[in-house]
Parts: C-alpha cells; sequence; structure tokens
C-alpha cells in the first residue's frame, strides 16, 4: 500500500500513530542535526521531521540526498511540532519518519512549484503537467468539477437527460471555420469536427428526447482571444415543446443554482433587454452592467451648432466618467490618444469637465454654450466631478469605440468587481447579419434560429429588420451562452437557406438530412448552449479561460507540450489520398 491517508489530512488528533504518505518533495531545509521535507500531494503539504537523535543514521542520508520533486514513499510516526503553523490544516503535526522510498527521482525544474511562480507562460505551457502541480492551477480544475457536477445534478433533477453526439460530422455553421479530419475509407472526403452539435440536438427532439444536455467539445478554426480557444466546452442543451420563456425560465435556473451553490451569491430576476436597446445603452450586445456609464446619445442636442465633426455624424454619443473632471489635461489627452489607438480607431475625442460649482468647461467651448452643455450632461446621467467623453462618426463603428472606451475606464477606476455577478439576458437579436466582405446576408446565430413569426413577411422587403427568437445570457459583459427557438419544419427552413444565399442544391446536400426529419413530425423546439471554460472563469472571477482548460492551446492555436499541430509521415498522407505542398 502506497499510502495510508494523504498529505492534507493529518493534525492532532493523529498523534502517536504509524502512517504512510506518498507525494512529492516540495522543500527541504537541512540544519545539520534536523531535517525537514514538506511532502506535498493534491490535498496539501506535511511536514516530514529527520533527526540526528532519533532517526537512522542511512535514513538521515537518504532524506538529505532528495531533490525537489522527488516522489517518495514515507512512514513514521505522528507527532506534535515544536513550532506550530496555524496557515495549514496539518500545522500542528510533523511526521517523525522511520523509513524512506524513493519511487522515482526528478530532474530540476525548469520553474519553481509555487503558488507565485517565476516561470513565464509560454514555458508553463511546455510543461503544463508541472504548472498543474501549482495550487492555483489545480484549484481551478477542482473548481471546473464542481462546476460541472452542479450542472450535470441540476440538469437531471430537472429530468435532461446527458446524450453523446458524434464528433465526426459534416460541417455545422456556426460562424466559424471548420476543423477537418480526411476519411482514409473515403479517398477524398473528409469530416468536420462540430463547431457545435447543433443539428444532432434537433434530431434528438424529433427523436423525441424532449431535454437533453451535453456537456461536450466543440471545435472552431477562428482567431484566439482570452476568452477563446480553438476546442473548448459547451454545456449544450435542447427542449421540446417549448416557447423562448420557458427556455429563459429553465436556464435561469440552472445560472441561479451555480450562483447559489458556487458562490453563494443570490440574485434576482435577472434583468432582460432588447438587443436594440443593449446596442443603444451600452454600444454592446453583451454590456457589464455591474456599472451605470450608460450612452447618452447627443444628435438631438449637439448637431444644431457650427461644429462640422458632429453636424456630419450619424451618431454622436457620450458617457460620463465618474469622477473624471479629477484628471489633468495630459490624463484627458493619454485618454484621446488611447480611442485614437488602431485598435479603437476613433477619429478624436471631445470632452467636457462637470465642475463642482455646476459649471462645464469643454473641448468644444467655442461651438457650445453651458445650457447646451446642461443638456448633455442630463443625456449622460453625469454629475458634478464627472468627466463626459463625446465620440462621433458612424453608428456602428462609434458605439463599438465608445463601448471598449467604456470598459477600459471602468477597469481603470475598478468598477469591474470579480465577486459581484451581474447576469442579463439580451434577447430579440436580428435574424440576418450584413456581412460587407462577401456583400450578402449570414445567420445571426445559425441558420436553424427561427424569426419572430410575424415579421417573416419582412424578409422579403427588408431583411435586416427581421428579429429571431435568440438570447444570449451575458454575465459580467461576457457572453456565457446563445440560444434560439428553432424552425421546426421543411418550408421555412428552406425560405431560410434561400435567404442565405443557399441553391436549392446546396441546401438539400448540407441539410437535406435535417429537412427530411422535419417532415416526420418535429415538435416546436429551442435550447441554448452555455461556454462552460467562459462560465467556469468568470464564476472564478478571471476572464481568462486557459487556466480553468488542463491542456490549452496557446495564442497560435499550438499545443506547445505535445507540439501540436505537426506534420504527418508521408506514408499517412498516401494513404488518406492527400497531397502536400
Ligand atoms: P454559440 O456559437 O453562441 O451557440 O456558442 C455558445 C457559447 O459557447 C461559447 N463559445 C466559446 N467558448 C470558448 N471558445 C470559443 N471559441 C467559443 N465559441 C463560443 C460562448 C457562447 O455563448 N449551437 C449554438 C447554441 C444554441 O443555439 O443552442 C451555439 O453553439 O460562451
Amino acid at each position: 500500500m502506497y499510502r495510508t491517508h494523504h498529505c492534507g489530512e493529518l493534525n492532532a488528533s493523529h498523534i502517536n500513530q504509524t502512517v504512510t504518505l506518498s507525494g512529492w518533495v516540495h522543500k527541504s531545509r537541512d540544519k545539520g542535526f534536523v531535517a525537514w521535507v514538506d511532502l506535498r500531494d493534491r490535498y496539501g503539504i506535511t511536514q516530514l521531521v529527520f533527526d540526528a537523535d532519533r532517526t537512522d543514521k542511512n535514513l538521515m542520508e537518504s532524506a538529505r540526498g532528495l531533490g525537489r520533486e522527488f516522489v517518495i514513499q514515507v512512514t513514521g510516526t505522528v507527532i506534535e511540532r515544536a513550532s506550530k503553523n496555524p496557515n495549514i490544516p496539518t500545522g500542528e503535526i510533523e511526521i517523525l519518519a522511520t523509513a524512506l522510498t524513493v519511487l522515482n527521482t526528478a530532474k530540476v525544474p525548469p520553474f519553481t512549484i509555487e503558488d507565485e511562480t517565476d516561470g513565464g507562460e509560454e514555458l508553463r505551457m511546455k510543461y503544463r503537467y508541472l504548472d498543474l502541480r501549482r495550487n492555483p492551477v489545480k484549484n481551478k480544475l477542482i473548481f471546473r468539477h464542481k462546476v460541472v457536477q452542479e450542472v450535470r445534478n441540476y440538469l437531471s433533477s430537472k429530468e435532461f437527460i446527458e446524450v453523446e453526439t458524434p464528433y465526426l460530422i459534416k460541417s455545422t455553421p456556426e460562424g466559424a471555420r471548420d476543423f477537418v479530419v480526411p476519411s482514409r475509407m473515403n479517398e477524398g472526403q473528409f469530416y468536420a469536427l462540430p463547431q457545435s452539435p447543433q443539428t444532432f440536438k434537433q434530431l434528438l427532439m424529433v427523436g423525441g428526447m424532449d431535454k437533453y444536455f451535453q456537456i461536450v467539445k466543440c471545435f472552431r478554426d477562428e482567431d484566439l482571444r482570452a476568452d477563446r480557444q480553438p476546442e473548448f466546452t459547451q454545456i449544450d442543451c435542447e427542449m421540446a415543446f417549448v416557447e423562448q420563456e420557458d427556455i429563459l425560465n429553465a436556464f435561469e435556473g440552472l445560472t441561479r443554482h451555480l450562483l447559489k451553490t458556487i458562490k453563494g451569491v443570490e440574485v434576482d430576476a435577472f434583468p432582460r433587454i432588447s438587443y436594440d436597446e443593449a446596442m443603444r445603452t451600452y454600444g454592446n450586445d453583451k454590456p457589464d452592467i455591474r456599472f451605470g456609464m450608460k450612452f447618452g446619445e447627443l444628435n438631438a442636442i449637439a448637431q444644431h451648432k457650427d461644429f462640422n465633426v458632429f453636424n456630419k455624424a450619424a451618431l454622436v454619443v457620450g458617457i460620463a466618467v465618474p469622477g473624471g473632471n479629477k484628471y489633468s489635461r495630459k490624463d484627458i489627452d493619454k485618454l484621446i490618444d488611447w480611442v485614437k489607438r488602431p485598435q479603437i480607431g476613433a477619429l478624436g475625442m471631445v470632452y467636457v469637465r462637470c465642475n463642482e460649482d455646476g459649471s462645464y468647461k469643454s473641448s468644444v467651448d467655442k461651438f457650445y454654450d453651458q445650457d447646451d452643455l446642461a443638456k448633455w450632461a442630463k443625456a449622460t446621467n453625469a454629475k458634478a466631478g464627472d468627466l463626459i467623453c463625446v465620440l462621433s462618426g458612424k453608428t456602428n463603428e462609434v458605439r463599438a469605440q465608445l463601448s471598449a472606451l467604456r470598459m477600459e475606464l471602468a477597469g481603470r477606476l475598478n468598477l469591474r468587481n470579480p465577486k459581484e455577478f451581474a447576469p442579463l439576458w439580451v434577447t430579440d437579436f436580428p435574424l440576418l447579419e450584413w456581412d460587407e466582405d462577401t456583400q450578402s446576408y449570414h445567420a445571426m446565430h445559425h441558420p436553424f434560429t427561427a424569426p419572430k413569426s410575424e415579421q417573416i413577411s419582412l424578409l422579403n422587403s427588408d431583411p435586416a429588420a427581421v428579429k429571431a427568437d435568440a438570447y444570449d445570457l451575458v454575465l459580467n459583459g461576457n457572453e456565457i451562452g446563445g440560444g434560439s427557438i428553432r424552425i421546426h419544419d421543411k418550408t421555412t427552413q428552406a425560405l431560410m437557406f434561400r435567404h442565405l444565399g443557399f441553391t436549392e442544391e446546396e441546401s438539400k446536400s448540407q441539410f437535406g438530412f435535417l429537412m427530411n426529419a422535419f417532415e416526420y413530425g418535429a415538435p416546436p423546439h429551442g435550447g441554448i448552449a452555455f461556454g462552460l471554460d467562459r462560465l467556469v472563469a468568470i464564476l472564478g472571477g478571471q476572464e481568462t479561460i486557459r487556466d480553468f482548460i488542463a491542456f490549452p492551446k496557446n495564442n497560435s492555436g499550438r499545443d506547445v507540450m505535445i507540439d501540436a499541430p505537426a506534420p504527418i509521415d508521408k506514408a499517412q498522407l498516401d494513404e488518406l489520398g492527400l497531397k502536400t505542398k
């Protein structure tokens, strides 16, 4: 038997017991007549003591030969510690060793296995198995496990059943590129890895499963960001005989359950706003509502003077920065440079200082008097002591720019408190989105999303105006889930494909299986998928998902530990009927 206990459980109640522990040498200290070793495993650290009076000489020598991260097995007696460590659960005791076996030696690790390590990101990714031994990383995986456990418990208690769907499939369009897998048995043909199990979960509804969920890997070949990985995990869900309201209620229930059980936080009913309102008020379809700084549109009160920049703009819009009047001229110039960076792309920024005495001082005083500026302050909800920042230009661009500024300033002002949780439903998304590059419409959510029934007739006359029964769940400014009510009849689905520019043959060859299924009694259905990695990261108080994934990819989509992707040999290529360049 390798161990009788683990390294986190022994305390004063075990004194005088003989125990055996196994683990890694975390640290050792040698004072000549006495040596201590901190033995670590997943559960904690236990101090071992070897001393010249009580320990056999050979054993003492062996203890001195131990290096960091050696794997050892130790037997000894639990004794009371002379100097106790109140910071760890095992801090009252130590083990007076009577036997020591080195189970494996270890090279000196390339970075320190401590909570605060000296290892850089890339190095830690390369030796991820060592990084996993560090508490911050280990604890994030344990945390993820707890969230997953709660998800399974909750959904199972609500009669959802977990069904696995295949990974070797045909393209399911979710807006990214597919990862493809060549088929050896069908030369020249490829499987696509699922961007989501979307079509399969709909077929499960046709199959009468009624309430489905799956904690499932999805694969998307898209540019990576802090909240995106090429393979990530969804909590994928679908329900039959439901309307949007049923889905929002069901998954508000799941989210509340997680907030309560995982974070001990009770939240009121989630606010809901439409996509249009979110864009108008926050310039963003995933607004962080933990703080205000709502947009104030100024067109009506700023476009009547000789200031041409505003007069020719489609949108003039501002936000009030709480306490921003204290910024120096230099601070404000830096802010202007910030919005002018290519990543943000604003041409400039107008500002108004709201003085404590109720007067205003703006960068456009030449054009606007105190009455004008008082109206701007009202529209942006600015108080004395605030700074109003105003951007202007094309509507969508200006909204994105001001939204970026809002988030940046909120970060600097510590308004994005990771311990606070502000969920929000964003509803009534547009069905279609105009793509400048291809000069065509594509589905904003995915092509299986149902248009609002009363708006189907608009599809021909004003496609951009058609809204969908589609919704996102937003938590602290992050999209953690998205879903929709689906089309469940062949005619509407065919109409939708037509509007997305598919010929009849194309829609038949790609999605004939789904449209055929719709002819055999498809029930009305809808669903949602949560991004599990994002959800876990945000519940854990962070926005970078990488640390909550055991073996993540780096920013270029590489696994630097196993060195993938990698070339394959010629024989394998030949077998697959593939040629290299
Ligand atoms: P959607 O594409 O919105 O919907 O994806 C659902 C959720 O998955 C998360 N997500 C990601 N997380 C990490 N890395 C990525 N690359 C990534 N891409 C998406 C987001 C997102 O909200 N089939 C539909 C769901 C449905 O209609 O039921 C779908 O996949 O948190």
